[in-house]
């Protein structure tokens, strides 16, 4: 009888440190890294890009040759690769980029010097309010002058929030 009695308590007790057990294992929201796709790590981003996966054996931004002429605060002259992702969504117009979808954009000087190389990478769940973009600048280099939820990258490119904050339109 007394067992008996203590058997609802002590279960409840039981589906409350579960309960809270599989609170404390979830911790921090993780972020959702596409399979094959980088951490989310302006380093990792830059081996990635340059030896892991080479943005330089990757296509063109749909519809845009090399050195082709660019805006402040970019380069005078940009030359934009697209990964796999990227360059399928791109070409069917299609927004917003699907996770893992990057884009590597070199940045040149009137006489064709490389001065800079800017990256926007799709990572589900890195920042909802700024569309999951992935932020970074670099030097030539690979030096990290710019990276994450960037404010500045960020204030200019939602004018194209339409366009999943790509500036660099294929007509839309
Ligand atoms: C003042 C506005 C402005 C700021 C600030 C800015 N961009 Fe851009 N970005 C542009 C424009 C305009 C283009 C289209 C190419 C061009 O005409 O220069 C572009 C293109 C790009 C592209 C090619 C994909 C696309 O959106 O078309 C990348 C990648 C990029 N920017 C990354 C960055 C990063 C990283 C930063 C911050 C470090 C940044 N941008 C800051 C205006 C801006």
């Amino acid at each position: 009888m007394r067992i008996r009695s203590l058997a609802v308590p002590a279960l409840l007790m039981g589906i409350f440190f579960l309960f809270a057990i599989s609170c404390v294992k979830e911790g921090p929201r993780e972020v959702g890294v596409a399979p094959g796709a980088p951490a989310v790590d302006a380093q990792t981003l830059w081996s990635h890009i340059t030896q892991s996966s080479p943005y330089t054996s990757w296509r063109l931004f749909p519809g845009k040759g090399k050195l082709y002429k660019g805006t402040v605060p970019h380069g005078a002259l940009l030359t934009t690769y697209v990964n796999k992702g990227a360059r399928k969504a791109l070409a069917d117009k299609t927004v917003p980029l699907p996770n893992g979808a990057i884009i590597v954009k070199e940045n040149y000087s009137p006489k064709k010097e490389l001065k800079a190389i800017t990256v926007m990478y799709k990572v589900a769940g890195y920042n909802p309010k700024g569309n999951d973009w992935y932020w970074a600048k670099y030097t030539p280099g690979g030096k990290v002058l710019a990276s994450g939820s960037v404010p500045m990258c960020i204030t200019c490119h939602k004018g194209r929030k339409v366009f999943d904050y790509i500036m660099t339109s294929p007509g839309i």
